[in-house]
């Protein structure tokens, strides 16, 4: 068997060449370098299904990261307990601004019932402007781009903010409402 007559068979083995014509007429460079196109194109679709399998995986990583994050994300730090008010100083329906720990950012004290009150940042997740209690209708405002709070939770329940007013935990001895620590802001 000639030199071309042995490429010519490996191409026939190995190449399906593009235009599909007789291994003899194909140009010179593709006898000399044949390609196993079926190869190629199983190499191509094997590189492919890696890909989509490895973004899926990270994209459900990614998932179940924010998840764990959401369920148990929230951390309280707690301070030395200060007294922020009378239980009488605050009307139920209420509010009083006061800094804890001494020095941050306005904190908002709600009185919500007889013994029950609420605390959290008085900014805005959003942009930071000062929300305002709605206490009958249960919620926070933002007047500024018309945002709303749970008064419960802190949670955000419409308008632009994404991320809960991070709460500031209080209790409440004999007369006086303690903050004992503060939240950090969860979604
Ligand atoms: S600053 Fe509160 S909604 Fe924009």
């Amino acid at each position: 068997m000639s030199q071309d007559e042995s490429r010519s068979a490996v191409i026939g083995t190995l190449s399906v060449p593009p235009d599909r014509s007789a291994p003899e007429d194909q140009p010179r460079w593709r006898r000399d370098f044949p390609i196993d196109w079926p190869e190629d194109d199983y190499v191509a679709r094997r590189d492919l299904v890696k890909f989509i399998v490895l973004t899926s995986g990270a994209f459900v990583v990614g998932q179940v990261w924010i998840a764990l994050k959401g369920l148990f994300g929230q951390r309280t730090t707690a301070f030395e307990p200060l007294p922020i008010a009378s239980i009488e100083e605050v009307e139920i329906g209420q509010a009083k601004t006061f800094e804890y720990p001494e020095g941050s950012t306005p904190r908002l004290l709600v009185r919500t019932g007889d013994k029950s009150f609420v605390a959290y940042d008085q900014q805005c997740t959003h942009l930071q402007c000062p929300v305002v209690p709605a206490v009958a209708e249960g919620k926070l405002h933002c007047p500024c781009h018309n945002g709303w709070f749970d008064l419960a939770t802190g949670r955000p329940l419409a308008g632009p903010p994404r991320r809960a007013l991070p709460r500031v935990s209080l209790q409440v001895v004999d007369e006086t409402v303690y903050a004992t620590g503060v939240e950090a802001s969860g979604s």
